[in-house]
């Protein structure tokens, strides 16, 4: 098994699935870790729609002109929203808990990819979040935030050159960054 940190460093973007689906205890781990994902004031707004129907993530995989080609071959979609009323910080705790789903897949050894819906456009009328919306019935109040992809990983994607990790864009104590 990976260290957190083997993990951190070798999780990629993976957008080509196999066939094979994911079963339900992988899912039901993956997302009992984003239930647990740090919130502000801990208010926990999300909330997520798991599609596994081939009809719908066909549908989903329309919702933007670029960018969703995950959603053509993934076996789940897990839509990542939350009630902005419930916190101020929507964006923030949306985006935490999709990372650890994103982690906890690849923990799983499946693959996984971020597919913008906030501030995205199906077309020139229509935001990618209406096109959401309307497809899976979510109440208006609430704000789209992304869909991550998951499946059994149909590509190899090499991690990072850890010769080529970012090291001047930190520094210690003082803004002391050179680009
Ligand atoms: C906020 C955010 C939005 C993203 N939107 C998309 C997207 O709409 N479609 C897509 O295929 N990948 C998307 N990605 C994945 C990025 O393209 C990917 O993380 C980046 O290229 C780095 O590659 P890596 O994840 O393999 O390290 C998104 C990632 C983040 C964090």
């Amino acid at each position: 098994m990976k260290t957190f940190n083997n993990l951190a460093l070798s999780r990629r973007s993976i957008r080509k699935y196999t066939n094979e689906k994911i079963d339900n205890e992988c899912i039901k781990k993956i997302i009992s870790v984003a239930l647990v994902a740090p919130t502000s004031k801990n208010s926990r707004p999300w909330y997520f729609v798991i599609v596994d129907d081939a009809v719908t993530i066909e549908r989903l995989s329309q919702c933007k002109k670029n960018g969703a080609l995950a959603l053509g071959t993934c076996s789940h979609a897990i839509v990542v929203m939350a009630d902005p009323f419930k916190s101020e910080a929507w964006i923030e705790d949306t985006s935490i808990a999709a990372s650890y789903i994103q982690l906890a897949a690849e923990d799983l050894g499946l693959g996984s990819c971020w597919i913008q819906i906030r501030e995205r456009m199906y077309d020139e009328n229509t935001t990618a979040a209406e096109y959401v919306r309307d497809i899976l019935s979510i109440p208006e109040n609430i704000e789209i935030e992304c869909i991550i992809t998951l499946g059994h990983k149909n590509e190899e994607r090499k991690a990072y050159d850890p010769k080529k990790t970012m090291w001047n864009r930190v520094s210690f104590n003082t803004w002391n960054i050179e680009e």
